[in-house]
């Protein structure tokens, strides 16, 4: 296949229609202001805003804790089986139309359950629209449970408990929230549980938090990705290390834009993280807050990135499938397929 034949002026067509996986998705962050809206009246919550223009207007971020501020509060607006159905099924939606076979998707139990929303009420709606997905769109989805690590450990403890009855629902945790002051060893006890329960483990570390906290994920919690991760190449060492042992990253380059931490695109490591040999994907993260679903990011990252062409968009779509929590042969399936439509891409050059 020669990639190198594909000209940078098919890249953006040639993104948005390539198969691709999402690893990084916030399903509380693909809440648009219209449902919010939609949600507060039927529900009978008063909104702060007068206006979806209004609320749209307060998106303006300065750092993590300014976002999480806000994103919490538009989930307050959840209550029922059928809004949390209704928020999934939105985002599956997109989810096909940008041409993605498989989505892994956080939720933040105690987000809703600390509001007097039980566990059921949230899984009972999530799983339900992933099931719909993959009969209805034909797109595969599974849901993975998030710990907030602004919370204690007991707490944590306590939504696994609560959550156990449905472990049939959900593949894995993650660990999300505010990064800096919460480290990894926070969570030790809770994670080394859920890996005995079979659980896969993820956890957000070195978006606004340290290189460390990213050796700490994979050392103490056993992580087996790291959601974004992008400050690993303050640590070579520690870069190399997630090469050699093929660690993924879920990337999320518009939410890094929104959350400083990056100040623009065209400053973004992902060729550089790609370059030094290091599994990356790119995600959305929280697409209605941050101006994109996934083929969203991916346009944008491109533009901004000249390093980055027709090669760096098949490793970045083969990763996000090697990086799945499914069997070996679902993988082969999907990469076959990319490899068929890459190669047809080229063969349409003569
Ligand atoms: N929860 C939702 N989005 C998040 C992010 N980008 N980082 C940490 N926690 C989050
Ligand atoms: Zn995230």
């Amino acid at each position: 296949m020669n990639l190198e034949s594909i000209p940078r002026r098919e890249l953006p067509s040639l993104l948005s229609r390539m198969p691709k996986a999402e690893l990084h998705i916030h399903i509380e962050g693909s809440l648009e202001p219209e449902l919010i809206f939609e949600m507060a009246q039927r529900n009978g919550i008063k909104l702060d805003y007068a206006s979806i223009e209004e609320l749209r207007a307060a998106y303006a971020f300065t750092d993590l804790q300014s976002f999480l501020d806000i994103y919490y509060a538009g989930a307050g607006v959840l209550k029922t089986e059928e809004d949390f159905f209704d928020m999934a099924w939105s985002y599956l939606n997109r989810a096909k139309a940008d041409n993605v076979l498989h989505a892994e998707i956080f939720f933040d139990p105690q987000t809703h359950t600390s509001r007097g929303v039980s566990f059921a009420t949230v899984i009972g709606g999530l799983d339900r629209a992933v099931r719909r997905g993959r009969e209805e769109l034909g797109v595969s989805a599974s849901l993975i449970l998030c710990f907030l690590r602004h919370l204690s450990e007991e707490e944590a403890f306590a939504t696994l408990e609560e959550a156990l009855p449905y472990r049939d629902r959900f593949i894995g945790v993650g660990l999300d929230s505010g990064e800096r002051g919460n480290p990894p060893e926070k969570f030790a006890r809770v994670f080394a549980r859920c890996r005995e329960l079979g659980l896969h483990l993820v956890a957000h570390a070195g978006e606004e938090g340290p290189a460390d906290y990213i050796r700490d994920a994979l050392d103490i919690l056993k992580a087996e990705r790291i959601d974004h991760g992008v400050r690993c190449l303050e640590a070579p060492d520690l870069a190399a290390r997630l090469a050699r042992e093929r660690v993924p990253l879920t990337v999320c380059p518009l939410s890094n834009v929104k959350l400083a931490v990056f100040h623009e695109l065209c400053d973004h490591n992902l060729g550089r993280l790609l370059k030094a040999g290091i599994a990356a994907t790119v995600n959305s993260d929280d697409p209605a807050y941050f101006g994109g679903y996934l083929n969203d990011n991916y346009a944008a990252t491109f533009a901004a990135l000249p390093e980055l062409g027709a090669r760096e968009a098949y490793h970045l779509a083969r990763n996000s499938f090697e990086a799945c929590f499914v069997s070996e042969e679902t993988k082969k399936g999907w990469v076959t397929a990319l490899d068929e439509f890459f190669a047809g891409a080229c063969g349409d050059r003569g």
